[in-house]
């Protein structure tokens, strides 16, 4: 038995290896940006990459090459149930909605009038959203009817650059002012003012849908809640000064009293009932302080979950003191592979029983 992981210095990649090597767990390092990908698999028995939204690589290959190896009975991480929807807030509003799971109200138009007719009759604010982006980049509020106007027009015309140039350059001083950036990261932002990150020219502009969702007011922060094999944990994200945007701001809480274990409940029936392997979602709460469901994610920066101080199993025990997410990951892939090998098993022996017995004659 052997597994592969993408060989790259970010995300979960570093963690599972040291994980492997920790536990004598065979792997073999891959580079799933070649055009041998599959050919490089030939003597692993499954794989795992954590691919992300802000990687133009990743962003081309990496559904269609775990698609590819799943569809051939390939155990992988993250697997088809957990990932087809990543950075698409759009599928998840359609699965959400699928699944009868708790989600802000939120619509999606696809065409122009009919975004301007629903735009006629609602109250404000909402909020709108593009379907992919993190740290709140491409999540802004509408204030009014003017504005909402203002944006179907402009999702239905020129479109929305996938990098909001601006908004980032404006992220970036807010982060410098508060002493959790250093000043380059200003003058970085102002070169990209004229030279987008290579994710946003792959993707191209945004256009030919309009995503609103109901806007939650009163919510000093969001509730994040990552469910992995079994196991809960998370973290409270406090909005910027001034904004309702959590997501991105750099400031957290993690004691157990900070969550609504409502919210725990509702990530491991969600996470059931989607048959994920790994997702995290995050909260807000309404007016009656009901949690819902504004998106998820198979994804998440790994060094912010580092100070959580235990996590919940699906009775809702806590269990304190450390843990290694990134293993469960490598310990779900392991399962799968079992649970393959069994499938192989049990299906090689009803065939051999379907054989028609000699005759005794
Ligand atoms: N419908 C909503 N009502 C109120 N606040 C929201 C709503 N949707 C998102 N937010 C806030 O905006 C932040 C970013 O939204 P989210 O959809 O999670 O985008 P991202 O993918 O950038 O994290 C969230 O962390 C939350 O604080
Ligand atoms: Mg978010």
């Amino acid at each position: 038995m052997k597994i592969a992981i993408h060989d790259s210095p970010n995300g979960f990649h570093p963690r599972w290896r040291a994980y492997c090597q920790e536990h004598a767990i065979p792997f073999k390092s891959v580079n799933c940006h070649a055009s041998d990908i599959i050919a490089q698999l030939a003597d692993c028995d499954g794989l795992m990459w954590h691919h992300s939204q802000g990687n133009p690589r990743d962003l081309i290959a990496a559904k269609a090459v775990l698609s590819a190896l799943e569809h051939a009975g390939v155990p992988v991480f993250p697997d088809w149930r957990t990932g087809w929807h990543f950075d698409d807030k759009v599928a998840q509003k359609y699965l959400f909605e699928a699944i009868n799971a708790p989600l802000v109200p939120s619509w999606v138009f696809l065409d122009r009038q009919s975004a301007l007719d629903w735009v006629e009759k609602i109250d404000f604010p909402k909020v709108f959203k593009l379907r992919g982006g993190a740290g709140s980049a491409n999540v802004r509020l509408v204030r009014n009817r003017e504005e909402a106007r203002r944006l179907v027009r402009q999702a239905f015309g020129r479109g929305f650059p996938n990098y909001d140039a601006w908004g980032s350059l404006k992220e970036r001083w807010r982060r410098v002012r508060l002493g959790k950036a250093s000043p380059v990261e200003v003058a970085k932002g102002v070169a990209r003012l004229v030279h987008p990150p290579a994710f946003a020219r792959v993707l191209g502009r945004e256009r030919g849908y309009a995503y609103f969702q109901e806007f939650m007011p009163d919510n000093p922060s969001d509730t994040r809640i990552i469910v992995i094999n079994g196991k809960a944990f998370g973290l409270k994200r406090f909005v910027r000064e001034g904004d309702f945007r959590a997501s991105g701001s750099g400031d957290f809480a993690y004691g157990r009293d900070e969550f609504d274990e409502r919210c725990v409940r509702i990530a491991f029936d969600v996470t059931d009932r989607l048959g994920a392997s790994c997702a995290a979602y995050d909260f807000v709460f309404d007016a009656a302080k009901i949690p819902l469901l504004v998106e998820i994610s198979y994804g998440f920066v790994k060094e912010v979950y580092d100070p959580c101080s235990g996590y919940w199993t699906p009775d809702l025990t806590w269990h304190p003191g450390a843990f290694n997410p990134q293993g469960w990951m490598v310990e779900a892939l392991l399962e799968q592979i079992e649970h393959r090998r069994g499938d192989l098993r049990s299906s090689a022996v009803s065939a051999s029983s379907m054989q028609p017995t000699p005759s005794s004659s």
